[in-house]
C-alpha cells in the first residue's frame, strides 16, 4: 500500500511539473541579470486594470479588476476563472474594486478579503469585506469595516500579518487633516482580527489605528522577518517607502519625505515622527510592493516595487536587518507601461500587472492586449535578445523639457493638452497666455482647484533655475510667447 501511494505521489508530482512546463505561455522578453537569466511571459491579457494580485497557497493567483471582477488563475495550467463580481462597486478614476488579500493558510481559512469604494447619494465610503471561498464561489460576505472615501486617495492594500491579524492601508480621502486626526480611520494603517474586531494589543485604546500620518498608501507587505513595509504616493514630490512601526506617526501632511525643511524638523521633534526608508523626487508613483525571497539570487531579500508614472519594476535591496534600503535597480522602464501590482508565488515566480487601461495612461499606451499579467521566472536559455536593467540617471540636473515631463506631464500631459474636466489644457490657456507674473505665482504656490476637484500642487521646492527652465519650455511648447524667464525673475515672486 505504502509503495503504491508513494508511486502515486511521484507520478502526481511529475504530472504537475510536466503541466507547468507545458503552460506554453507567450514569451515577451528575456532579462539578463548580473548572475542569471529570466524570462517574462504573458500569463493573462485583455484585463481591465488588474489592481491587486495575491498568491494563494493552493497555487492560484487571485486578482481584482477595478470594475468589480474577482478572479483566480490556476498557476499549474494557466486556466482563468471568474469567481465573483461585486455589483455595488463605484468606479471613477482611482476608485473601484481595489485591494485583495487571501489568508496565508488558505486550506484551513479560505478567506478572501477585498476593499472597494461605494457611493450612495452624496455619501462615499470604502468597505473592507471578507468572503469565504467554498463550492467554487465567494460566499458569506462579511463587512469588517467601512470608512470615508473620496474621488482620490483611497489607499487600498490589505495584508495578513504573521500574528494572524489583518492590516489595512487607507488613504487620507483627500482630506489631509484626516492623516493626523486620531478619530479618523483615513491616512492610517489599521489592524483588526479576522472578525473585524479591535485587538487588545493595538497601540491606542479601542482604536483600529496601528500607525498614522499617511497620504495615499499603494503598497503593503510583510517580509520573511515579519517587518511591515509600505509604499506611498507623495504630492508633487517625495514618494516614500516606510518601515511600519506600531503606534508610529509618519508625518503627513506636515512632513513629506525626509525631515529636511525647518518646519518639518520642528514637527518631527514635537511629534516624534519617523522618516521614510527611501524617497523619490521627481515622483514615480510607487504602487504594489512585495517582499522577495527566492531563487533569483540578485533579487533575494529585496522589496519589489511596481511604479505607475515611473513605468518600471524597481528592486530595492534591503540590508540584513531589513531596516535600510541599500540598493536600487530599475527594470522594464516604459516597456510594459504603468505597473500596478506584484506578487510572488511560493516557488519564487513573480507576477506583475499592468495598468494601462486606467484613468491616466502614459504616451504610447494602452497597447493591444492591455492590461496584462506577466510572469517572471528563471530561464535556462535566452530565446530573445536579452534586455538588461535600465540605467536611469540621477535626476538632479534636469532641464526644461525633462523637468516639464517629470513634474507637469503626468497631469497636463506631454503635449500640454491636459485631461478634459480634470487637468486643464495648457495649450490656448489664459493663465499661460497671460502675464508671466501670474504663472510664476501659480507654480510657486499651487491652486486649491477652482475648475475641477483636483488641486494644482505647489512647486516651490524647485529651484529658481528649474522653475525658469520649465516656464521657458512651457512657452516653447505652447508657442505663445518668446519671453525668456530668468531665475532672477522667479526669485522676485517667491
Ligand atoms: C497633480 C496634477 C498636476 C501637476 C503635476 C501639475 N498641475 Fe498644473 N494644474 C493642475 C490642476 C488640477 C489645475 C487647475 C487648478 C484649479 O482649478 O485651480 C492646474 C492648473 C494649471 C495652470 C493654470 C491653468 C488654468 O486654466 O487655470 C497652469 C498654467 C499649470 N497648471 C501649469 C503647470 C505646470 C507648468 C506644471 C509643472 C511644473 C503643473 N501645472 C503641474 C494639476 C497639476
Amino acid at each position: 500500500m505504502r509503495y503504491i501511494s508513494y508511486r502515486f505521489l511521484i507520478s502526481l508530482l511529475f504530472f504537475s511539473c510536466k503541466k507547468e512546463e507545458n503552460l506554453n505561455l507567450e514569451l515577451r522578453d528575456n532579462l539578463l541579470l548580473e548572475d542569471g537569466l529570466l524570462k517574462i511571459e504573458i500569463l493573462a491579457d485583455s484585463l481591465d486594470v488588474p489592481w491587486d494580485l495575491a498568491y494563494a497557497s493552493d497555487d492560484f493567483l487571485w486578482l481584482t479588476e477595478q470594475g468589480g471582477r474577482i478572479s483566480r488563475i490556476n498557476l499549474r495550467n494557466g486556466e482563468f476563472e471568474t469567481i465573483h463580481f461585486v455589483e455595488e462597486v463605484w468606479r471613477l478614476r482611482t476608485t473601484g474594486l481595489l485591494g485583495l488579500a487571501v489568508h496565508p493558510d488558505f486550506k484551513n481559512h479560505p478567506f478572501v478579503l477585498v476593499n472597494y469604494t461605494v457611493e450612495q447619494g452624496e455619501n462615499r465610503s470604502n468597505k473592507l469585506m471578507r468572503f469565504t471561498f467554498q463550492n467554487g464561489r465567494l460566499e458569506s460576505p462579511k463587512e469588517l469595516l467601512e470608512i470615508q472615501a473620496n474621488t482620490a486617495h483611497n489607499g487600498s492594500r490589505i495584508a495578513f500579518g504573521p500574528d494572524g491579524m489583518i492590516y489595512w492601508a487607507t488613504g487620507d480621502a483627500y482630506v489631509f487633516e484626516n492623516a493626523q486626526d486620531p478619530a479618523s480611520l483615513n491616512g492610517k494603517i489599521l489592524r483588526m482580527d479576522l472578525e473585524g474586531k479591535i485587538p487588545e494589543d493595538n497601540p491606542f485604546p479601542d482604536s483600529y489605528v496601528w500607525a498614522k500620518g499617511f497620504r495615499n498608501i499603494q503598497g503593503l507587505d510583510f517580509s520573511a522577518q515579519g517587518l511591515l513595509y509600505s509604499s506611498e504616493h507623495g504630492d508633487a514630490i517625495e514618494d516614500e517607502i516606510n518601515l511600519i512601526v506600531k503606534g508610529a506617526n509618519y508625518g503627513w501632511p506636515f512632513i513629506e519625505g525626509f525631515h529636511d525643511l525647518k518646519e518639518e524638523k520642528e514637527f518631527a521633534e514635537a511629534q516624534s515622527t519617523l522618516e521614510p526608508l527611501y524617497s523619490w523626487t521627481p515622483v514615480i508613483a510607487p504602487s504594489g510592493l512585495t517582499y522577495y525571497q527566492g531563487p533569483i539570487a540578485a533579487w533575494n531579500h529585496s522589496l519589489l516595487l511596481t511604479a505607475l508614472k515611473g513605468m518600471a519594476l524597481r528592486v530595492l535591496t534591503l540590508d540584513r536587518e531589513g531596516k535600510r534600503i541599500i540598493g536600487e535597480k530599475v527594470y522594464f522602464y516604459q516597456r510594459y507601461g504603468r505597473l500596478r501590482d506584484v506578487a510572488v508565488a511560493s516557488n519564487g515566480d513573480i507576477y506583475i500587472s499592468t495598468s494601462n487601461q486606467d484613468w491616466n495612461p502614459q504616451p504610447g499606451f494602452p497597447k493591444v492586449g492591455d492590461d496584462r499579467i506577466l510572469k517572471i521566472s528563471i530561464a535556462n536559455q535566452a530565446v530573445l535578445e536579452p534586455i538588461v536593467a535600465d540605467d536611469l540617471a540621477s535626476n538632479t540636473q534636469l532641464k526644461g523639457k525633462e523637468l516639464y515631463n517629470n513634474y507637469c506631464a503626468s497631469c497636463h500631459k506631454p503635449d500640454g493638452k491636459g485631461v478634459s474636466g480634470i487637468f486643464p489644457a495648457l495649450l490656448g490657456n489664459e493663465v499661460v497666455e497671460g502675464d508671466t507674473e501670474a504663472l510664476l505665482k501659480l507654480l510657486l504656490s499651487g491652486s486649491e482647484g477652482t475648475q475641477t476637484d483636483q488641486r494644482m500642487p505647489s512647486f516651490a521646492f524647485l529651484s529658481d533655475d528649474q522653475i525658469a527652465a520649465i516656464t521657458n519650455y512651457l512657452y516653447q511648447l505652447t508657442i505663445m510667447k518668446k519671453e525668456v524667464v530668468t531665475p532672477e525673475k522667479v526669485a522676485k515672486f517667491r
